[in-house]
């Protein structure tokens, strides 16, 4: 089977892809390196020992993908290009509507030219709503969504939803993750955050390189065991292995399936912090300032549907996550650049 994987150069796409090279799928990927480095596809090919093709291109250029699903005899799309910054999503609203959307649209239109009928698409926890109770079901509510990047992943769940409508025997999986942290164990591959980390794991393995004096914590007032943020952490490897159950599945599965890929297990901003000092024995400053707008207090993952139906779960630990984390951050301390 060969796979089109876009966003491939990206944090979860190069995991994605090495999992899925490592298991014999061909594969095909695409980039426009708006987030990502090259140096980080020449590494995936030189440690796994395989070539593939790789276009870098923006994926909202039909005439690109036209002529790649002409070049290539695809059988399933993984789409994980897509602008991911909350922050700048509130700051440009119009840049990350017209990316995120403009490129899911393009790629469907492609996919039925060519007769390309499976996709599994990068949702996200964000598309719930802040008032469910926990842990989220697939059948939690959906909506209102707090910043202009989680309506674009609600609005892409939606245009896919229509398209499977008509599409013959179309097959569409909806993976929604919750917070991707970790690295690929050989300490090759990991997040490389362009700038100042916004998510809490770069961030406490960048104040462990020094990079910052101390880790803020946002609220300490939560009602928690902690009083801090409970979120529900998985490897990365763990979430790239889903994305190979989701194309399984989706090869028997017509229509749209929705899933939730996480542990099932909360986890608090300290119980983070300690986990990852007691990883790598390093100890992290931290200061508890005022709570950061629009987070929730819990959020956490029913993952019984992907184990019933993908027969997926997550296996790996947090202090593998942490191990990995850190193994990846201190040989590289410029990222794909070092
Ligand atoms: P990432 O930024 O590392 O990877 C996304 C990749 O897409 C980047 O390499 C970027 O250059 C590329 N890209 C963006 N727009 C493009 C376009 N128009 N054409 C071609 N390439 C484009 O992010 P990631 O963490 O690997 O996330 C992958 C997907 O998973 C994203 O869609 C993201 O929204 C989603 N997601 C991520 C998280 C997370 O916490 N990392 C959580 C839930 C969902
Ligand atoms: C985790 C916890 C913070 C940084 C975000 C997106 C979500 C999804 C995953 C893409 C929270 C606390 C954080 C820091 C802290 N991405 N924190 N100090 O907010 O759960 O989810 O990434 O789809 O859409 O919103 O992840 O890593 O930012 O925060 O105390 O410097 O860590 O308050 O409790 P979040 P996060």
């Amino acid at each position: 089977m060969t796979i089109f994987v876009t966003g491939g150069a990206g944090y979860i796409g190069t995991h994605v892809i090495l999992e899925l090279l490592e298991q014999g799928y061909a594969v095909v990927a695409a980039d426009n390196f708006v987030n990502s480095k090259p140096s980080a596809v020449a590494r995936i090919k030189q440690h796994s020992g395989i070539d593939f093709s790789f276009y870098e291109m923006d994926i909202r250029d039909s005439g690109r993908l036209n002529e790649i699903f002409t070049a290539h005899c695809i059988d399933c799309v993984v789409h994980l290009a897509g602008l991911k910054a909350v922050g700048e999503s509130v700051e440009q609203p119009l840049g990350y509507y017209a990316n995120n959307l403009d490129s899911t649209i393009s790629l469907l239109s492609a996919m039925r030219a060519h007769e390309i009928n499976k996709i599994v698409f990068s949702s996200s926890a964000t598309v719930y709503s802040g008032n469910n109770e926990m842990p989220l079901t697939e059948e939690s509510r959906i909506g209102d969504c707090i910043n202009p990047y989680g309506w674009t992943k609600f609005m892409c769940e939606q245009i896919l939803t229509d398209c499977a409508r008509i599409g013959d025997g179309c097959a569409v999986a909806l993976l929604r993750y919750f917070n991707p942290i970790g690295a690929h164990e050989s300490g090759l591959f990991g997040e490389d955050p362009r700038d100042t980390p916004n998510n809490l794991m770069p961030f406490i393995a960048q104040t462990a390189m020094g990079k910052f004096s101390h880790l803020n914590i946002y609220g300490g007032d939560y009602e928690t065991p902690d009083g801090t943020g409970i979120r529900d952490y998985i490897h990365v490897v763990d979430l790239a292995l889903g994305h190979v159950a989701a194309i399984h599945y989706l090869c028997k599965h017509p229509g749209v399936s929705t899933f939730n890929l996480g542990t099932g297990r909360g986890v608090s901003v300290l119980e983070l912090v300690t986990a990852f000092e007691q990883s790598t024995g390093i100890s992290i400053s931290k200061k508890i300032i005022a709570r950061r707008p629009g987070d929730l207090a819990i959020c956490v993952a029913d993952v019984e549907k992907a184990k019933r139906e993908l027969s997926w779960e997550s296996k790996k630990s947090l202090h593998d996550a942490c191990t990995d984390t850190w193994r990846w951050q201190s040989t590289n301390p410029n990222g794909y650049d070092s």
